[in-house]
């Protein structure tokens, strides 16, 4: 690629500008109530997975842009199936304790000693592989629980609220 050596500084700004708008969202009308869909986040438990603005926890994409980089079909969809589509590193693992109990989440890290991870409470769990009955990890899977089943009004305001967080990441 050729250096743009020949555009003057004011034309590269609005190149740039050009460029940083491609992968943004056209602007799109959705119903629903954003601020009941805020509150639903919050006591639905998403916030225990997802972070908005520094708020939450990492065990599943940020998305504070999320308005910004999906269309309300594709949020509706993630919120219905989660599993449709899964993004590279939220792997999920099942670890069996030395005393039978089952931790199960997203793998937040790991080496040859030690495995942390992230459950759906929200919690971290940091464990000694050694020490482990069972380590399986579970390609393909999502521990994102399906919230089909939440009133269809509520799956609306849900979206409403995620297509308005434009916020940079
Ligand atoms: C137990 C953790 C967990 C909880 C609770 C959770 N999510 Fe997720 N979410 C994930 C993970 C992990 C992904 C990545 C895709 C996958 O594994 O299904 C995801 C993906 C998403 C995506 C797609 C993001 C993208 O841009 O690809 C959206 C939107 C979303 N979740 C919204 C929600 C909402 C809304 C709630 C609450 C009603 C919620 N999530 C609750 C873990 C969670």
């Amino acid at each position: 690629m050729p250096g743009a050596w020949q555009l003057s500084v004011r034309e590269v700004a609005s190149v740039a500008g050009y460029v940083a708008s491609l992968g943004r969202m056209a602007v799109e009308f959705v119903p629903g109530n954003t601020i009941h869909g805020e509150e639903l986040f919050r006591s639905r438990g998403c916030v225990n997975c997802h972070i908005v603005a520094g708020k939450g926890s990492a065990n599943g994409p940020e998305l504070t842009a999320a308005g910004a980089r999906r269309n309300a079909a594709f949020l509706r969809e993630s919120i219905m199936k989660p599993a449709a589509f899964l993004p590279d590193g939220f792997l999920v693992v099942e670890a069996t304790t030395s005393t039978g109990s089952v931790i199960r989440g997203v793998k937040l890290n790991e080496d040859n000693f030690s495995i942390q991870i992230g459950s759906a409470d929200g919690k971290r769990h940091s464990l000694d592989k050694l020490a482990l009955k069972d380590l399986k990890r579970l390609a393909g899977q999502s521990t994102m629980p399906a919230y089909a089943n939440l009133p269809a009004n509520d799956i609306e305001d849900l979206v409403a609220y995620l297509a308005s967080l434009k916020g940079s990441e």
